[in-house]
């Protein structure tokens, strides 16, 4: 008999059909509440789960057959990797496959949001434009700019090198995560405090851990240039929304651009009030390139755990 395998949701066929190949798969429909993951997962070797997916104590415990928790995502602030490891499970993520698609589109929402993008857009679609003005719609320019990038690791770094084609300098803090061994060439190294206070573009690239949950407070929104944008594709709650709104209100900062939100799908109403906010929905990895290869890791960490190999991406505790 195959190994059952628990798949919380639709990966590419070619890829269900390698598993098939091994494993007996059950597939859930849409998300899962814990109880039901917990149900499932019963007498499953491997479950293969998404970052909205909670895999807590009840789903851990409930899985007493499990070898690999696989999530497809970098991101895996979703498992309690240590009661997981203290149950001897091999927890596994998809870091590297995602760096260069989550760095794309950190500057598409840095420019979005510099540029006003997306609130010319708006404006346009509702019938608003007047025509070409001198002082229309005038945003920052990115040139001679400072980049603040809060987390040096992959994806920070990929995000950092990117900088010098828009002719910005960078500055990288370390706080919550981070590679200090690998900075990039060019980058200078401040404490957070400092980075807030002199950047110009602050871009979020750190894990979601209690260290870095509230990071971004109103004290670190008070420290940020009156001219400054904040950029977040990490995780939602790394800033706190209602002191983001705040800070936003008494105008401490020039705008935002926010890929990830505290509660998703859900997000601040008040978000929406701000033309000088760019909203997108969790889609920073979105690309038909790198969720293929974020799925395709997945299951080739299943495959090799139940094959009796090591895991290709361990999770490791520090
Ligand atoms: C992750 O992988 O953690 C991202 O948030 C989604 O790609």
């Amino acid at each position: 008999m195959n190994p059952p395998v628990l798949l919380t949701c639709r990966i590419p066929s070619a890829l269900l059909a390698r598993l098939n190949e091994a494993c007996d798969v059950e597939r859930l429909e849409g998300p899962a509440a814990p109880f039901v993951l917990a149900d499932r997962v019963r007498g499953k070797h491997a479950l293969i789960c998404l970052l909205t997916d909670e895999v807590g104590r009840a789903v851990i415990d409930a899985g007493q057959a499990l070898r690999i928790i696989a999530n497809i995502a970098v991101g895996y602030n979703n498992i309690d990797v240590a009661h997981a490891r203290s149950r001897g499970i091999v927890v596994t993520n998809t870091p590297d496959v995602l760096t260069e698609a989550t760095a794309e589109f950190t500057w598409g929402l840095i420019l979005a949001a510099a540029r006003r993008i997306a609130e010319g857009e708006r404006l346009l679609r509702r019938g608003a434009w007047k025509g070409w003005a001198l002082d229309f719609l005038l945003g920052m320019e990115l040139r001679g700019k400072q980049l603040g990038v809060v987390g040096m690791g992959r994806i920070g770094r990929a995000v950092a090198a990117k900088a010098p084609a828009f002719g910005m300098r960078v500055a990288f803090a370390e706080q919550g995560g981070g590679d200090a061994a690998s900075p990039v060439e060019h980058a200078i190294r401040l404490s957070l405090d400092e980075l807030l206070v002199r950047s110009d573009v602050v871009t979020l690239h750190v894990p979601l851990t209690p260290a870095t949950r509230h990071l971004i407070d109103r004290r670190a929104l008070a420290r940020m240039k009156r001219t400054a944008i904040l950029v977040n594709t990490s995780r939602g709650p790394v800033v706190d929304e209602d002191a983001l709104i705040w800070a936003l209100e008494e105008r401490l900062i020039a705008g935002a651009a926010l890929d990830v939100y505290e509660r998703e799908p859900e997000f601040h109403p008040k978000l929406l009030e701000f033309e000088n906010v760019v909203l997108a929905p969790h889609i920073a990895s979105a690309t038909r390139e790198t969720r293929t290869a974020m799925a395709e890791l997945a299951v080739r960490n299943v495959l090799n755990v139940l094959s009796g190999q090591p895991p290709l991406t361990p999770v490791t505790l520090d």
